[in-house]
């Protein structure tokens, strides 16, 4: 083999390495692109506003806390399960709800309803929160979050598009050292 088979050779192993390069780059660059233009496009929009139903009021029985789940509005078809969420929903009576954020207002770690003692647990640092989702004990600087709730037709909807949390970047921290969201 001469030189210039050798030079043409190796110029074409080159080539076919930039462009397999070239390839990855531009796969691994797709959900990266789609996570910074998701706020633009008005259907990814229009999925934080959706209100998501949690089935009939009935399953929430006044004066009890009940675990429930929804699929989270953000959802894309390969999510799969990781989609998946649940909230505490608290029915003080048949048209007073409170609807709270599974995760501890500390780190998010998944919280725990205790109706023995009236308490939601966070089995992570020991924070602990009242009935009313209001701050009891522990690390956490706030109550629980909340999502808006509407009822409609005898069921029960849920705004969970827009949780915030300590990481919104609307949210402030006030003089008390609580956090504010707007
Ligand atoms: S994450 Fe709940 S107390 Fe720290």
């Amino acid at each position: 083999m001469n030189l210039r088979e050798r030079l043409s050779r190796r110029t074409m192993l080159a080539n076919l390495g930039i462009l397999f390069n070239g390839l990855i780059a531009a796969l691994l660059a797709i959900p990266i692109v789609r996570y910074a233009l998701s706020s633009v496009f008005p259907d990814q929009k229009m999925r934080w506003q959706s209100w998501l139903t949690l089935g009939s009021v009935d399953q929430f029985p006044p004066g009890q806390t009940r675990l429930a789940a929804f699929r989270n509005p953000h959802a894309l078809q390969w999510d799969g399960k990781t989609a998946d969420s649940v909230c505490w929903v608290r029915c003080i009576n048949a048209n007073a709800f409170q609807v709270f954020a599974i995760n501890c207002a500390h780190l998010g770690c998944p919280v725990r309803w205790f109706p023995q003692s009236g308490l939601f647990m966070c089995p992570c640092h020991g924070g602990a929160y009242y009935e009313d989702g209001s701050r009891a004990a522990g690390p956490p600087l706030r109550g629980l979050f909340e999502y808006p709730y509407k009822i409609e037709k005898g069921e029960l909807f849920i705004n969970a598009g827009q949780l915030p949390t300590p990481g919104d970047p609307y949210a402030r921290v006030d003089s008390t050292g609580d956090f504010q969201c707007s």
